[in-house]
């Protein structure tokens, strides 16, 4: 029997080397007792760093993980609960927790609120309520890999990457969005919108004020939509300080025009609270439409009601709210530091950031060639030989290679020093063996010499890790 085209077409994206990464770690999980060789994930951008805050406030507070309220079993309540617009409590503590994180600057309405499951449904689910299939979104490159997945796979709607560069920081300018605009004109396709990640993943960086009022002209002078991902908004551990686009709107006193309503913001606690298991996603539109048709939508991917009921608890406890968001940025931004000095001692620089759960790191002078494939031939010796799944910029369509992804919040600070500690050792080989040309890039790529240098790191790491265990 035949299956759908759906089911069939591989624009799912799951063949790209961000997810293959992660297929290779699987197979060969680090583990400090059990498998010391194995690969460590710096793949995936997760933050386990706040855990024991919940954690201890989960024990503090065990009605709201027990069915219970002032001591009384809601099982049933809860059991039974299936409205899509989402418990009360819990749009009321999520938009105050959104406030809080943009510093009470701006005020969101619970009633333009729709919860999802996880961002990833938030962004689907606005792309189905804004573009018909065939037309086009544009996206500031480097982006998150699972936007193909997200806005492209089932919704047929295209993307057209708006193409930054190192050269200025990879900021969003205005020639670079008109001439994305132009090129998906060229290629017949309608621009329905803009989608950005404020902060960037991948890049750990907040858009500037000047990158966020371009925008907005942009989106005015074409008439079209904005969507603005805000899933790392609480990351931002460093100045300069997270700016909404809402605030901006607000600024510019935008309320009474159309623009107010084709702005909208995605959000989640993935991030912010390290929960992406828990799936707790929204949308936050002005435009009343886009609310009632991503509320129906929403039934496809609803939060579920105990999840909502221990979270309504959590966050409304507002002295806990505010001094976790406090604590977890300072804790990002000690192990930002870690991995940022760690990089350097390697002769490694990363891209200057502020936000996140990964830097954004420049390995453009270990490519034996300044090619797409010299850089996935890189990325592999850092997967399978040096034991690090990191995530290569083509998989994020950066346009220079020479650029991966690097996350440091999932993992123990242990774990993150082995890491370092491998990485410098292979660029201490890397160094040894290869020589380079002016331009930067390594000439004797003979493969003998290669092998022989690993060969030699291999091994002094299996001996500095046996040396760890003692
Ligand atoms: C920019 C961005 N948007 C959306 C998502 C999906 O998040 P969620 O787990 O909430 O679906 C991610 C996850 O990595 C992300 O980085």
């Amino acid at each position: 029997m035949t299956l759908s085209k759906k089911a069939t077409c591989n624009s799912h994206g799951q063949d790209s080397s961000y997810f293959l990464g992660w297929q290779e770690y699987e197979k060969n999980p680090y583990d400090e007792l059990r498998n010391p060789n194995g690969i460590i994930q710096m793949g995936l951008a997760e933050n386990q760093l706040s855990f024991d805050l919940l954690e201890s406030w989960l024990a503090e507070n065990p009605d709201a993980a027990g069915f219970k309220r002032n001591g009384e079993s809601i099982f049933r309540e809860l059991a039974l609960f299936q409205d899509y617009h989402g418990l009360p409590a819990f749009k009321n503590a999520l938009v105050q927790f959104m406030s809080e994180i943009r510093g009470n600057k701006v005020k969101f309405d619970p009633n333009n609120l729709v919860l999802t499951a996880g961002a990833t449904s938030a962004n689907e689910t606005l792309i189905f309520c804004l573009a018909e299939p065939g037309e086009a979104f544009l996206l500031p490159t480097p982006y998150y890999p699972g936007f193909d997945r997200d806005l492209k796979w089932r919704t047929g709607v295209e993307i057209v990457p708006i193409q930054c560069t190192s050269s200025n920081g990879f900021k969003i300018t205005a020639p670079a969005l008109e001439e994305a605009y132009q090129l998906a004109h060229k290629r017949n396709l309608k621009v329905k919108g803009v989608l950005v990640t404020n902060p960037s993943n991948p890049l750990g960086i907040t858009l500037t004020r000047n990158e966020l009022n371009l925008l907005l002209d942009f989106i005015d002078a074409k008439g079209i939509h904005l969507i603005s991902d805000e899933i790392y908004s609480g990351t931002v551990f460093n100045s300069p300080n997270f700016v909404s686009i809402m605030e901006i709107l607000v600024n510019r006193n935008y309320m009474k025009t159309e623009v107010w309503d084709r702005v909208h913001i995605v959000y989640s606690l993935s991030k912010d609270l390290g929960l992406p298991g828990f799936r707790v996603g929204a949308i936050y539109s002005n435009d009343e439409m886009v609310v009632a048709a991503a509320t129906k939508m929403s039934s496809f991917g609803l939060i579920s009601s105990q999840t909502q009921y221990l979270l309504s608890a959590m966050l409304s406890d507002e002295k806990f709210a505010q001094n976790y968001v406090v604590e977890n940025q300072k804790r990002l931004k000690n192990r930002h530091e870690m991995l940022v000095r760690g990089l350097k001692s390697a002769g490694i620089s990363c891209l200057k950031s502020n936000a996140g759960l990964f830097c954004w790191v420049d390995m453009r002078h270990l490519l034996t060639s300044n090619t797409f494939e010299a850089e996935i031939e890189l990325w592999k010796k850092i997967v399978y030989q040096v034991g690090l799944n990191i995530s290569p910029g083509s998989s994020c369509h950066c346009v220079e290679p020479g650029w991966f992804r690097v996350c440091f919040a999932n993992m123990s600070e242990d774990t993150l020093n082995l890491a370092i500690q491998r990485i410098k050792s292979f660029v201490d080989d890397y160094d040894y063996s290869l020589s380079r040309n002016g331009d930067g890039f390594s000439q004797n790529s003979s493969k003998n010499s290669r092998r022989k240098s690993f060969t030699k790191w291999v091994f002094r790491l299996s001996f500095h890790d046996r040396e760890r265990e003692r």
